[in-house]
């Protein structure tokens, strides 16, 4: 059984439909990827799987729940992380501060705690710079502490919208070389990108999205060899 099955699902804003029926799995301990160029729907369908947007029909499955109909912050405490596209930090908090909200639907503080200090471990940067502001972190430093903010929810599944955007290439390799130790760490990814190569090297499997639509879908490895995504996607 996949972690998260997407059935047929299409999303309208008022008349315009921007998802027109699309189906994707993503399976326990998998990276997939979800490439496709601006508009072609790629944050339409993260905000619909995480709750923020509600579909007009199609069936969004996690853990063989229907969640479909949920609420986002329902979504959050069944596992579910999600790490936006401009990576929305609150900037008038502190980095600390910006952590902790992400641990909202947990109970137990001992285990917050842990979290925290795995998090720490993992972006250094972000413990020396636990008391700043948010609002005046760099661009890379913001996409670390987006990322923090998503994993301090404990999530079995993250999703991220265009992790590289804006970052320049050191930045870059290090954030993917980050979800590589995610994935790594037990956490199953899903990773929405634009920058096909980079999504496509650290991906098990890949679906191409054109317009609303899947247009391929495959092994990762087999998608970087391919002539119409290399010509479209990776500049060849
Ligand atoms: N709130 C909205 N109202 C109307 N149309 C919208 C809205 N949000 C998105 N759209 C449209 O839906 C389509 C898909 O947008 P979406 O943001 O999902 O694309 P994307 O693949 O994430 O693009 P990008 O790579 O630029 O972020 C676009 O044509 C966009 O104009
Ligand atoms: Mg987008």
């Amino acid at each position: 059984m996949a972690m998260l099955q997407v059935t047929d699902l299409e999303v309208s804003y008022g008349m315009i439909q921007a998802i027109k029926g699309i189906s994707f799995d993503v399976k326990q301990g998998e990276v997939i990827a979800l490439i496709g160029a601006n508009g072609a729907g790629k944050t339409t369908i993260l905000h619909t799987v995480t709750g923020l947007l509600k579909s007009k029909s199609g069936k969004i499955e996690f853990e063989g729940k229907d969640i479909t109909k949920l609420a986002g912050n329902k979504i959050v405490s069944l596992g579910m992380a999600h790490v936006p596209e401009g990576r929305r930090v609150f900037a008038d908090l502190s980095v600390l501060e910006n952590l902790r909200l992400g641990a909202y639907t947990r109970k137990d503080k001992q285990e917050i705690e842990d979290t925290l200090q795995m998090i720490y471990k993992r972006f250094p940067r972000l413990e020396e710079r636990k008391s700043q502001l948010a609002g005046t972190l760099s661009g890379g430093e913001q996409q670390m502490l987006a990322m923090g903010r998503a994993l301090m929810s404990h999530p079995k599944i993250i999703l991220m919208d265009e992790p590289s955007m804006g970052l320049s290439p050191i930045f870059v390799s290090e954030i993917f070389d980050i979800i590589k130790e995610i994935s790594a760490g037990g956490t199953t990814v899903l990773v929405v990108e634009q920058n096909a190569k980079k999504a496509l090297s650290i991906a098990n499997r890949a679906y191409v999205l054109e317009t609303g639509k899947i247009v391929l879908n495959g092994a990762a490895k087999e998608l970087l060899e391919n002539d119409s995504v290399k010509k479209a996607y990776l500049g060849e």
